[in-house]
C-alpha cells in the first residue's frame, strides 16, 4: 500500500482563504486585527519561521508589528515591549518566537504575555483552561494537528494515538487535546519519550502516530503498524550539497519507507508546517473578534 499523502499546504490554504474573508469583514467593520511578533537572537531556522509567519499575516490583511531584537537583548527590555504590546489596543496577538536566549527566562516571559493575547496559547493560564476542556487559545501546531485529521476524515474517537515526544509545545499539548471528550479527539492516547523503554512496542499499537521527537528517522518503517496514520512534526535540516542553501528539511520518521506501510502520512515540508502558522492567524483572527 502506499499511503495517502496529507497535503498540510492545500488544507492551509482552504483555512486561510475562510480566515482571509472574516478579516476584511472585520476591517470593514474598522478593527484590523494586529499582531505583535518578537524575535530575540539571529537562530537562521527561528528566523525563517518569524519571516513565514509576517507574510501569511500580510496575505490574509493581518497588520503585523515585526520586532526583531539582538541577542544581547535583556530580559527587562524584552518585559517591557511586551508590557507594551498587552498596552497596545491594535494589537490582538503576542508571538515570541521560542527558544528565546539562554539568558532569559522563558517561563517570566510567557507568562508576562496578557492570556487574552496569548495567541500561541503558552501561558499557563490558557494551558490550564485546554486541559479541564475550557474555551482558550490552543497551541497551534497540536490545533493545527487536530484539523488536518479531522479535514482528512481520520476517526480519532476511540483510536489509539501514540504521540513520541513531551515538549510543552507539541508532544503534551496534543497528547492532551486527542484525549478530550470532544469530536474530533476521543482517543486513547501514549506518550513516549526519551525516558521510554521499548519504543517500538508502542508506536506499532499506534492508530495514528504523531511524531514530534526533534530528530530525524525517530521512527523507522518497522516501528509502523500497517494502515496507521502518521503524522510527522518534525522539521529538520540536513546537508545537502546537491541544494544551492546546502540543506534540506527532513522530518522525525523515515518517509520513504513507512509511506509504503501507512495509510496516510504527513509530508516534510508541506504537512504541519503550514498547519501551525495558519492555526496562529487562526487565534489572531479569534482575538481580533472578541475585540469587535
Ligand atoms: N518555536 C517552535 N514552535 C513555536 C511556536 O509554535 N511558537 C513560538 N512562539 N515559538 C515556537
Amino acid at each position: 500500500m502506499s499511503a495517502k499523502i496529507i497535503d498540510g499546504k492545500q488544507i492551509a490554504a482552504d483555512m486561510r482563504e475562510e480566515l482571509r474573508q472574516e478579516v476584511s469583514q472585520l476591517r470593514e467593520q474598522g478593527v484590523t486585527p494586529g499582531l505583535g511578533v518578537i524575535l530575540v537572537g539571529d537562530d537562521p531556522a527561528s528566523r525563517s519561521y518569524v519571516t513565514a509567519k509576517e507574510r501569511a499575516c500580510e496575505e490574509i490583511g493581518i497588520y503585523s508589528d515585526d520586532n526583531r531584537l539582538p541577542s544581547d537583548t535583556t530580559q527587562e527590555a524584552l518585559l517591557e515591549l511586551v508590557e507594551r504590546m498587552n498596552k497596545d489596543d491594535k494589537i490582538d496577538g503576542i508571538l515570541v518566537q521560542l527558544p528565546l536566549p539562554k539568558h532569559i527566562d522563558e517561563a517570566t516571559v510567557l507568562l508576562a504575555i496578557d492570556p487574552k493575547k496569548d495567541v500561541d496559547g503558552f501561558h499557563p493560564v490558557n494551558v490550564g483552561k485546554m486541559v479541564v476542556g475550557e474555551k482558550a487559545f490552543l497551541p497551534c501546531t497540536p490545533h493545527g494537528i487536530l484539523q488536518m485529521l479531522s479535514r482528512s476524515g481520520v476517526q480519532t474517537k476511540g483510536a489509539h494515538a501514540v504521540v513520541v515526544g513531551r515538549s510543552n509545545i507539541v508532544g503534551k499539548p496534543v497528547a492532551n487535546l486527542l484525549l478530550q471528550k470532544k469530536d474530533n479527539a476521543n482517543a486513547t492516547v501514549t506518550i513516549c519519550h526519551t525516558g521510554t523503554r521499548d519504543m517500538a512496542y508502542h508506536t506499532l499499537q499506534a492508530d495514528i502516530l504523531v511524531v514530534a521527537a526533534g530528530w530525524p528517522n525517530t521512527v523507522t518503517a518497522d516501528m509502523v503498524k500497517e494502515g496507521a496514520v502518521v503524522i510527522d512534526v518534525g522539521v529538520n535540516r540536513v546537508e545537502d550539497e546537491t541544494r544551492k542553501s546546502g540543506y534540506r528539511l527532513v522530518g522525525d520518521v523515515d518517509f520513504e519507507s513507512i509511506k509504503e506501510k501507512a495509510s496516510m502520512i504527513t509530508p516534510v515540508p508541506g504537512g504541519v508546517g503550514p498547519m501551525t502558522i495558519t492555526m496562529l492567524l487562526y487565534n489572531t483572527v479569534e482575538s481580533a473578534k472578541d475585540r469587535a
